[in-house]
């Protein structure tokens, strides 16, 4: 087995009390608001990728979809598998990491909510070739014109909260927007060290881009407050409602440019 990565581990140690974070509790509204969105066809398939404890996947099985839910956390996906169980609902959960999957346009639609995976890199992980691997995983995931809602963090935001301290000592990177923070260790678990990255709406639109899809609209997506609302600069979470326009090459040139 490779060593877990530093988010594998945050998020192992931190399944047991994800859902008392206050910003998980409006998943019925959330879905609500998705299916406005996605247009699916009537029990279409959706990729759900960092779906963490499976609120949504699990929503949407509920309302007689077909839901994959994909992450990397061993512990989160087992609260989500007893989770759909517990409602007597079927959900594919798939343990894998979000750079690295391809399931060739099997989807009616995917989503990525709450920096699920995008954005949250490993120790080794480059801030480009992240975020662009995972666009082009789920597009290649998705049938022609499927539609995709990600929610991500704001580099705006992130801006305003940081200082040219926090730049010196390490803890705010203005060159990549990521943000490097120590989390206290848990019980059982060390401390551990972990790097998020917030992102600039023209930039979106260009990973996008690359990754074969337009992006239709952005919103407010901070959690808990989804709105169909123009940015202001407090916005936590950026809403990214994006269709998929084109064909991508073969998985393997996933961080390369089309031509
Ligand atoms: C903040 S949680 C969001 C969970 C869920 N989408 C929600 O809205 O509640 C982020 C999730 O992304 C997962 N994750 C982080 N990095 C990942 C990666 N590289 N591949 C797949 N999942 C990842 C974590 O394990 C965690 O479950």
């Amino acid at each position: 087995m490779p060593e877990k990565t530093t988010w594998e581990k945050f998020f192992d140690a931190h399944a047991p009390i994800y859902e008392d974070n206050v910003f998980t509790k409006n998943t019925v509204r959330e879905v609500d608001f998705l299916l406005d969105e996605l247009h699916l066809p009537s029990g279409g398939s959706v990729l759900d990728v960092g779906c963490g404890t499976g609120r949504h996947a699990i929503e949407l099985a509920k309302r007689g979809y077909a839901v994959t839910g994909l992450d990397l956390s061993s512990e989160m996906l087992s609260r989500a598998a007893d989770a759909a169980k517990a409602e007597n609902v079927h959900v594919e959960w798939i343990r894998a990491n979000a750079t690295q999957f391809t399931f060739p346009e099997l989807y009616d639609a995917a989503v990525c909510l709450c920096e699920g995976a995008f954005g949250l890199l490993g120790e080794s992980d480059d801030p480009i070739d992240q975020p662009l691997s995972i666009l082009c995983n789920v597009s290649r995931s998705l049938k022609p014109q499927a539609k995709a809602v990600f929610t991500v963090l704001n580099a705006a935001a992130i801006l305003r909260k940081y200082q040219n301290e926090d730049v010196a000592e390490g803890r705010f990177d203005p060159l990549t927007m990521v943000e490097s923070s120590e989390h206290p260790p848990q019980e059982g678990m060390p401390a551990v060290a972990v790097r998020e990255r917030a992102f600039v709406p023209t930039e979106l639109i260009l990973l996008f881009r690359l990754a074969g899809m337009s992006v239709l609209n952005m919103w407010g997506g901070t959690a808990g407050n989804w709105g169909r609302r123009s940015l202001d600069l407090d916005e936590i979470e950026i809403m990214i409602v994006a269709c998929k326009t084109a064909e991508l090459p073969a998985a393997g040139d996933a961080a390369k440019p089309r031509a």
